[in-house]
């Protein structure tokens, strides 16, 4: 099997490679990736040399170029994660989640449906997606599969409007497709302007902690292995044009999970305890803020046997030590254009 999973240098995409690549030797993995900020080679440096790998650097809204690829590889499946993926840079520049979150997913439903024609027996397009599609919870209720799409950021209105693609070359074309739309990810080489990596290099750097708002918003947060394995799951067994809901079972409100890494941090840096805590800074709302977001991952759990494999305070911990014993890959990419993003966003 020959598979394509783009955007594989980035944060999910380098964990779902990764575990591809050594869990099935016999399967060809192609590693589509432009590396823009957020895509790092570095994140796969121990796999690079398998030979059942191959990274290929290149734009998902190239046409011609994706067309001579599939062309070229006879991709049987796609894995497709490739996207613009940081909801404050899409209320500073909506149009580049238009290009690359929409229009790159088209690009590539329209390879893959050129590339088979009508004959898609055991060809697969996975796509990636998000529970933002389905907009704000309040305080009660959780997102399910039957959820009603309601964006309210242009990121979570380009994914939504790339699921209903996908979708629709379903309908249309008769593309064998799956869907899953997974809560927030924390782990290993996520890119630092997302909150846990963020506030983990501030605090290393003792610098505020900027909390949107007054911290009362609420995420459902998932160890990005336990993501992976749920990829890996949904991609052999899922059934097709089924969507699955991905969650962690774990919601926290910013505000106590922040307070909860400032407390893993003191323990592991040896600070004086709540000295990270003094580093919080209450900034600015992000505007159209989604209050909360919830999964009912019960879809998955039940017909696909998947549960997450480590609690939050574990993968927290996890991640934390990580990073600490990282310090190369964290300086590298927080200098140059990240110093500038920095500025811009938060001062
Ligand atoms: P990321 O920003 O870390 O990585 C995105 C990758 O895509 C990068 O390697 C980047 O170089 C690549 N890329 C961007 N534009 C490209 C283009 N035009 N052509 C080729 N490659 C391009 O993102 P992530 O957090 O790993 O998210 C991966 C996917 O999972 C996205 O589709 C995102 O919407 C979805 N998702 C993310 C989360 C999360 O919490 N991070 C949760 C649910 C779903
Ligand atoms: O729910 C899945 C989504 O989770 C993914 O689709 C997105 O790609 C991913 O970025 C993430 O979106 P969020 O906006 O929820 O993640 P972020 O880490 O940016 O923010 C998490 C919460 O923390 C959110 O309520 C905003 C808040 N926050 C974030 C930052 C960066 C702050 O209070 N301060 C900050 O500096």
């Amino acid at each position: 099997m020959t598979i394509l999973i783009t955007g594989g240098a980035g944060f999910i995409g380098s964990h779902v490679v990764r575990l591809f690549v050594e869990s099935y030797p016999n399967y060809n993995i192609f590693n589509l990736d432009n590396l823009t900020y957020a895509g790092n080679l570095e994140n796969l440096k121990d796999i690079e040399s398998k030979s059942n790998y191959t990274f290929i650097k290149g734009d998902i809204t190239d046409e011609v170029f994706i067309d001579g690829l599939f062309k070229e590889h006879r991709f049987d499946s796609v894995i497709h994660l490739a996207a613009e993926s940081h909801v404050d840079r899409s209320i500073t520049d909506p149009l580049a989640f238009v290009k690359t979150n929409v229009i790159g997913t088209m690009v590539l439903l329209n390879a893959f449906k050129n590339a088979w024609k009508d004959n898609f027996n055991n060809k697969l397009f996975y796509h990636i997606s998000t529970d933002e599609v389905y907009g704000t919870l309040g305080e009660k209720g959780l997102f399910t599969e039957t959820t009603s799409y309601d964006p309210n950021s242009p990121y979570s209105a380009s994914k939504a409007s790339s699921d209903h693609f996908v979708r629709a070359y379903g309908e249309t074309y008769g593309i064998p497709y799956v869907i899953t739309n997974c809560s927030n990810n924390y782990g290993q080489n996520q890119f630092p302007e997302k909150l846990i990596p963020l506030f983990i290099n501030n605090i290393i750097n003792n610098k505020p902690l900027p909390v949107y708002g007054d911290g009362n918003y609420t995420r459902d947060w998932l160890y990005v292995i336990d993501h992976a394995r749920a990829i890996d799951l949904v991609f052999h067994k899922g059934a097709i044009g089924e969507t699955y809901n991905i969650g962690g079972f774990n919601e926290w409100k910013n505000i106590d999970l922040v307070k909860l890494l400032c407390q893993q941090m003191d323990e592991k840096l040896n600070r004086l305890k709540g000295s990270s805590e003094k580093l919080i800074t209450y900034v600015k709302d992000r505007p159209g803020h989604d209050l909360r977001y919830a999964i009912d991952a019960s879809k998955i759990n039940k017909e696909l046997d998947w549960k997450p494999s480590v609690t939050f305070e574990e993968g927290l911990s996890i991640t934390i030590d990580w990073y600490l014993n990282n310090e190369e890959w964290l300086n590298n990419v927080t200098s140059g254009e990240y110093q500038k993003y920095y500025q811009k966003q938060y001062n």
